[in-house]
């Protein structure tokens, strides 16, 4: 392997990739990312509202090769619509970024609501998102992958999956299962399809988005909250990750660098999952 050979493989030019939950933090910077490094990127959300900030970010060039969709991850006909737009715009589909996700305050147990009061809706709700969320997509786009004998998806899951974290038991329980799928539909596509199609995911471990803002900062001071720093305590690199610390496994589990990788669940942590503690 020389240089040229590495880069090349990073070099996404006349690749479609299709990323859902785009215009949320991790996915905003990850679509970013893929531009970037020259994909053509359908930003697949349910408000398209901020994707258009997203598309200045990009510059001219970049937005050139942007493609806003509407879409709802839990609606099977809106992903197959939106499906239908990206090809006719791109001509193809070679990738999936299952990003859209999350956890709510009304499925956290705490002080105010014990795990026994839980509403079963919201319970629902991280449910669906997280799983069948990811699921719904993987049909509609896996199945283009599975005509044309090739792709790549990638899904995100957490650091909740390996060992769940307190208070937060259907969110660890929805990336459970989104481990599981990934290595279901590892199998699946490459048994029954092609070994061309791969399906992976990374799992981050603490990033401040807003899915875990109201958890990690006390709205009052604007400082950490015990459970935020007893995540700093617990991560030997002492810090949050920035969404750009994902970029370097996502480019990788996209690219044809990981041509032998599939059904892992690659941690992005800073060292948490390896730490005892003690
Ligand atoms: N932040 C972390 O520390 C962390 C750690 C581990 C894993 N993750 C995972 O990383 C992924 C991205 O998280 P994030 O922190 O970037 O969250 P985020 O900023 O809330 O982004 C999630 C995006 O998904 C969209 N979305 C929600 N429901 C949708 C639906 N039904 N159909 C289509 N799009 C939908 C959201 O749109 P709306 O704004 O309209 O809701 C939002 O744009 C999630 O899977 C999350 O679970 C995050």
């Amino acid at each position: 392997m020389d240089l040229a050979t590495l880069t090349r493989q990073y070099d996404f030019t006349g690749r479609t990739i299709v990323i859902t939950g785009a215009t949320g933090i991790l996915g905003g910077e990850m679509s970013c990312a893929l531009i970037g490094c020259g994909a053509n990127v359908a930003l697949l959300d349910r408000n398209l509202e901020p994707g258009r900030a997203l598309l200045e970010r990009m510059g001219p060039d970049g937005a050139s090769r942007a493609f806003l969709v509407a879409a709802d991850v839990l609606d099977r006909q809106s992903l197959e619509q939106a499906c239908e737009a990206i090809r006719g715009r791109f001509g193809r589909i070679d990738m999936l970024l299952n990003g859209a996700g999350g956890n709510k305050p009304d499925a956290t147990a705490g002080p105010d609501r014990s795990f026994f009061d839980l509403p079963t809706e919201a319970l629902r709700w991280v449910f669906d998102l997280n799983i069948l969320g990811t699921i719904l997509p993987s049909q509609v786009f896996g199945r283009v992958m599975a005509e044309q004998r090739e792709g790549v998806i990638l899904n995100v899951s957490s650091m909740n999956a390996f060992r769940p974290l307190t208070r937060i038991a259907a969110y660890s329980a929805a990336k459970a299962g989104v481990n599981n799928f990934t290595q279901w539909l590892a199998v699946h596509m490459a048994q029954q399809y092609s070994p061309r199609i791969r399906v992976n995911a990374i799992a981050p471990g603490f990033f401040l988005t807003r899915q875990n803002e109201f958890l990690l900062v006390d709205k009052q001071t604007g400082g950490m909250t015990p459970r935020g720093q007893s995540i700093l305590a617990h991560t030997p690199m002492g810090r949050f990750g920035s969404p750009e610390d994902l970029m370097g496994a996502v480019l990788w589990l996209l690219s044809p660098a990981s041509a032998f990788v599939t059904g892992t669940v690659v941690p992005i942590d800073g060292g948490f999952a390896a730490f005892s503690g003690v």
